[in-house]
């Protein structure tokens, strides 16, 4: 099979690309509306990009109806947010956190889950995950106008949150104990339980 981008529909383009990107960690992500309302939702579209200072990026796109999701709106208007470890024990409410809520509704009362006020910015962190990132906006970056196209929000880590029953010894994460879950394509998802060593060269 071969897939011509510029002919082809942009929901199989979005299938393939997500069958093929994986795993994709996911970044649970709570914002702040300007109303006062607590956002959180899942993203896959996520990774860390550097440590000196640390940088995160994640996307929310466009709907398909090519509006903005609530959490994009909210960094527009207030440019911070928690980054949640999405982890085995939470998986249900990771996934149940991203129904397509009206804005002025928390997912984490959907969720019932319960939140702690952050200490360096104004969203706060899920009480439930191990571990919870403060992050400051740097730039968020629109790819397009259309259904599901990009918007690639880059963040700076300005304090981590993490709890003593994750760490090992020597004070690192210990994946066997933080046990994050990872997207593939479709309704597929994976846990990072099946895991070896391999040292570098
Ligand atoms: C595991 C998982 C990963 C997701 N990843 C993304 C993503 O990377 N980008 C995106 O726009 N939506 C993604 N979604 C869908 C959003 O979570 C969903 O549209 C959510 O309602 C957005 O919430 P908001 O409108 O409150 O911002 C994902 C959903 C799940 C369950």
């Amino acid at each position: 099979m071969e897939l011509d981008i510029a002919s082809a529909s942009i929901v199989d383009v979005y299938y393939l690309l997500t069958g093929i990107v994986t795993p994709r960690p996911i970044a649970w992500v709570s914002t702040l509306s300007l109303t006062g309302v607590v956002n959180l939702a899942p993203f896959s579209f996520f990774n860390a990009f550097g440590a000196n200072p640390p940088v995160v990026a994640f996307s929310p796109s466009l709907r398909r109806d090519g509006s903005k999701k609530d959490t994009l709106l909210n960094l527009e208007a207030l440019p911070e947010f928690v980054l949640n470890a999405a982890t085995a024990p939470l998986l249900e409410q990771v996934n149940l956190s991203s129904k397509e809520l009206p804005p002025d509704e928390s997912e984490v009362a959907l969720t019932g889950l319960s939140t702690i006020a952050s200490v360096k910015v104004r969203p706060p962190r899920v009480a439930e995950s191990p571990v919870s990132m403060e992050c400051r906006v740097r730039q968020i970056i629109p790819c397009g106008t259309g259904p599901i196209s990009a918007n690639i929000v880059i963040g700076e880590v300005l304090m981590m949150h993490i709890a003593d029953e994750v760490l090992d010894e020597a004070g690192r994460v210990d994946p066997r104990k933080l046990r994050t879950v990872a997207r593939l394509g479709a309704d597929y998802w994976c846990h990072t339980s099946d895991l070896f060593e391999m040292k570098r060269p």
